[in-house]
């Protein structure tokens, strides 16, 4: 079972839905320790409403990466092996980036590339596209940057405010991130410069580059 830590700041529906997968046994992994920044964010009386080991680590006063080594000394006291931004609302230092290389994961509400940063789903309506999605990455030193592991698409609709594509995204976010988790829990895939390749993918392919050999040869 991998053991998750989750880092929020607010809502937690991220976290909620994470946490419902794994009760129902749709999702394989554990949560290890739910941490917040805030004391008043729903997410953390989720939490606590679960049972789940809560902490609360407000960053106020304090140096980013100071904040950031108090964080990772919980999850290492946790024996995390799998981060899991959920809303945390602070950027990470790449000091605590370099201490978990190619495990900590961030969901985002745009189709990356597209619209980083905040109120992605105003800058989606706003710029105009057609279609927008949520994406789940690794988390690299720049913000919403590493590597793609898996999106989800929403068609953007001509009535659609910033709250109601939200919210059609949010309903695909809950579905993307435990499916994410669950395939890099996994450890069936490997990262190609950007490319994150599953093996389902690479057999995929090799199956398929096997055929044409076969059928060229026939
Ligand atoms: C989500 O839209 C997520 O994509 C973004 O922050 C929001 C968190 O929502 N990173 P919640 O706290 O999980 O409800």
């Amino acid at each position: 079972m991998t053991r998750l830590g989750i880092l929020l700041s607010g809502r937690g529906s991220n976290f909620i839905a994470i946490a419902d997968n794994i009760a129902r046994g749709a999702l394989a992994a554990e949560i290890a320790v739910v941490i917040s920044n805030q004391p008043q964010a729903p997410g953390v009386a989720a939490a606590q409403a679960r049972g789940l080991p809560t902490l609360i680590m407000p960053s106020k006063g304090l140096q980013r990466e100071e904040h950031d080594r108090r964080v990772a000394a919980a999850l290492a006291e946790s024996e995390v092996e799998l981060v899991i931004l959920a809303g945390y609302m602070r950027l990470l230092s790449p000091w605590f980036v370099r201490q978990f290389p190619e495990r900590i994961l961030n969901i985002h509400p745009s189709l990356l590339p597209a619209f980083p940063g905040l109120d992605a789903q105003k800058q989606a309506l706003d710029y105009g596209v057609a279609v927008s999605g949520c994406t789940v990455h690794f988390v690299d030193e720049n913000l919403d940057h590493g590597p793609i592991i898996l999106q989800k698409t929403v068609p953007v609709l001509p009535a659609d405010d910033e709250h109601t594509l939200a919210a059609r995204i949010l309903v695909q976010e809950h579905i993307a991130y435990s499916e994410a988790i669950s395939l890099i829990s996994s450890g069936r895939y490997r990262i190609q410069g950007r490319r994150v390749l599953f093996e389902t993918d690479i057999a995929g392919k090799a199956a398929q580059s096997d055929n044409s050999t076969h059928s060229t040869g026939l």
